[in-house]
């Protein structure tokens, strides 16, 4: 395993393993508006917004690239009946994300599987409907072949829906981008990268929309709840992290606040 991903699965492994403690989740009630078991800056109300830009039906077969927790996941499932397959690089995740699926009774139409940033998820040419993403792209290492083997992993007329909460549009210091890469390696692109990319592989464009606000309201949200359990976080985590995830959560609020960093959601199609 590469460094980066070592260092990617360490900083994620941190919080999975706490994901599901009762103190973590009376935090979680507490700063989402709406819990759906996100580890990203997903919120519920946009989801349902991307869930109607899939138009997905019960027939159809989706992946979700870094599933994480499975939070997203399973609403998705939950919501409109698909058969899905979740994949992460990250074991400490996927044991939460089994978890939920079977708590959920979702286990006859999710799937998780275990992956690697160095070899190819093992799917077939054209074998999902549409593959979702939620806050993965900034760790890809080459984004471009990611979205070419997706690509190649869809259907005709498959959906690719996913966010990028990393596109500059300001002046960042050094210190804003250590920070800001708390949970390991990650990649700042500028305006239109992505749709390079995404163009240079064969998917057309549908939608593009910035989705700044649930990032902004969800660490702002997470601050306070966190800051309300502080003596509990402290006791069980010690100081030095409680005080790093709050610098960071503070920063993020500041960064996206001023808009020198944004977050869009994009919606694209092979054709
Ligand atoms: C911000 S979390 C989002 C998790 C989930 N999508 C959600 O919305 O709750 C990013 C996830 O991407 C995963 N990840 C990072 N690089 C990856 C890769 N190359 N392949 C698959 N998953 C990856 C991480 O392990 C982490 O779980």
């Amino acid at each position: 395993m590469s460094s980066r991903e070592k260092s990617i699965r360490r900083e994620y492994s941190a919080v999975y393993s706490q994901f599901d403690s009762p103190l973590i989740q009376k935090i979680r009630s507490e700063a989402f508006e709406e819990d759906i078991g996100q580890h990203s800056w997903i919120i519920a109300k946009d989801l349902r917004e991307y869930l109607e830009w899939l138009a997905l039906s019960t027939t159809d077969q989706i992946l979700d690239f870094g599933c994480g927790p499975a939070g997203p996941l399973t609403y998705v499932v939950s919501q409109t009946g698909v058969k899905a397959i979740g994949v992460d690089i990250n074991a400490t995740a996927l044991a939460s994300a089994q978890n939920r699926v079977w708590t959920m009774g979702l286990s006859e139409r999710i799937e998780l599987k275990n992956v690697t940033e160095e070899v190819t998820p093992p799917f077939k040419d054209d074998c999902f409907d549409a593959v979702i993403s939620i806050d993965v792209v900034m760790h890809l290492p080459d984004r471009t072949q990611t979205f070419c083997e997706l690509w190649r992993m869809l259907a005709p007329g498959g959906r690719f829906l996913f966010t990028d909460a990393c596109i500059v549009n300001g002046a960042l210091s050094d210190e804003d981008i250590r920070v800001r890469s708390h949970y390991g390696i990650s990649h700042f692109v500028p305006h239109d990268f992505n749709e390079s990319a995404l163009a240079s592989v064969g998917f057309t464009l549908e939608k593009k929309e910035q989705h700044s606000d649930g990032l902004i309201a969800i660490c702002s949200g997470r601050w306070q709840a966190r800051e309300k359990y502080k003596k509990e976080l402290i006791t069980e985590f010690g100081e030095t992290t409680f005080e790093h995830e709050q610098a960071y959560l503070k920063k993020l609020v500041e960064l996206y606040s001023q808009k020198k960093l944004l977050r869009y959601a994009y919606l694209v199609k092979k054709q």
